[in-house]
């Protein structure tokens, strides 16, 4: 085991911001992690898990305790029948390598998701999705080590609390499990319209009309690489918003206002916004604001990004101005996505 002390977290976060962690170990199997978890008790430590912080920032007070660097790796194919495939992959690995795998086995189910950047294991957390797919549609079960009991566990799906963009895993249990591997149950028949209306539309323009997991990854990939900032060349954490959701009247008024706001029917009953028609038409499209270092991107104004700030307190003072202004607009309270870190 080889524990660091006083790393930098910046580097643990595709923001790049964030002060230092007390220690630091990478973790490379559950063997690792259950030692790593023993050394750190008779301190009183905090524990946390990692991957590759794509969707955490982290405070500039940094984490008084231990990160563990996920490294979990390996994957396999556990069974198939004629319709479906179930995989197991382990947390460590890249999400999106683990999706062309999948692909290249003629499997659907998370082609959607392709290029969504960061690991296995972060993705159950915010029920990663994109294009109108997401995890909690194709996650049969997942093992964790449960911080709380100090055992490995087994949850199946209903059990992790999925939701738009949340689980259990980052509300009511946040920080108590650390997920170890998860399985998924993937289709043998190929993906089926409707699609997601901006991939219909690529689809349409680029005359593919036949539809395979391979064709909509290519697809989904190209439309990414198109709108939204690679995060080894730009420091962002994706969608800084989710998408707020209101009650049709209070859509219907805004509607009224402005003609061409965006929103979408949710299964419940109300509106769901895109939070990035909200802030480029509060003016935030492609802004540079000199004074915190950070700015949004000009093809996605739902992207924050990190040109030069240097502390967390600037990103924060950024959206702040972001938040308030949608407020004063829209009479909309944004919700951030990516996890603020350490919790307090
Ligand atoms: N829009 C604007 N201005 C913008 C951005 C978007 O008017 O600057 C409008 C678009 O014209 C479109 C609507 O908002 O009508 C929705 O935009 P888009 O399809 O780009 O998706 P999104 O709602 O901005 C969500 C996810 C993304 C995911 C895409 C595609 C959330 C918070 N974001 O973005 O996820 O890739 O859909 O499925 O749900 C992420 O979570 O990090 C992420 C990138």
């Amino acid at each position: 085991m080889k524990i660091e002390e006083n790393v930098s977290l910046a580097a643990h976060s595709t923001m790049r911001l964030g002060g230092n962690a007390r220690y630091l170990a990478d973790v490379n199997n559950q063997q690792e992690l259950q030692e790593l978890i023993a050394w750190a008790k008779p301190y009183n430590l905090p524990v946390i898990m990692i991957g590759r912080g794509s969707n955490i920032i982290w405070r500039d007070e940094g984490f008084n305790g231990l990160v563990l660097v996920n490294k979990i790796m390996g994957k396999a194919l556990l069974a198939e029948d004629n319709h479906s495939a179930t995989l197991k992959i382990f947390s460590g690995e890249n999400w999106d390598k683990t999706v062309g795998w999948a692909v290249d086995k003629k499997l659907t189910g998370i082609e959607y998701m392709s290029l969504v950047p960061g690991t296995v294991g972060a993705a159950p957390v915010q029920n990663v999705g994109a294009y109108g797919g997401e995890l909690s549609d194709s996650l049969l079960e997942l093992e964790a080590y449960d911080n709380q009991f100090g055992a490995f566990v087994k949850l199946q799906n209903h059990e992790c609390g999925f939701s738009y963009r949340s689980s259990r895993f980052k509300t009511t249990d946040r920080g108590r499990f650390f997920i170890i591997s998860i399985t998924l149950t993937l289709r043998k028949t190929d993906p089926v319209p409707p699609f997601y209306e901006s991939l219909q539309r690529y689809l349409d323009e680029h005359g593919i009309h036949k539809y395979t997991p391979k064709t909509i990854r290519k697809a989904v990939i190209d439309i990414r690489q198109n709108k939204l900032p690679d995060p080894e060349k730009v420091a962002n954490n994706g969608s800084f918003f989710t998408n707020p959701v209101v009650d049709t009247a209070k859509f219907e008024a805004l509607r009224a206002k402005y003609p061409d706001i965006k929103g979408w029917p949710t299964s419940d009953g109300r509106m769901k916004i895109a939070a990035g028609w909200l802030v480029e038409t509060a003016g935030f499209k492609g802004v540079r604001d000199e004074p915190t270092g950070m700015a949004t991107w000009p093809a996605q104004a739902l992207v924050l990004v990190n040109e030069h700030a240097r502390r967390t307190t600037d990103l924060l003072e950024f959206k702040q101005k972001i938040l308030f202004k949608v407020e004063e607009l829209f009479d909309v309270i944004l919700e951030q996505e990516p996890e603020l870190l350490p919790q307090i």
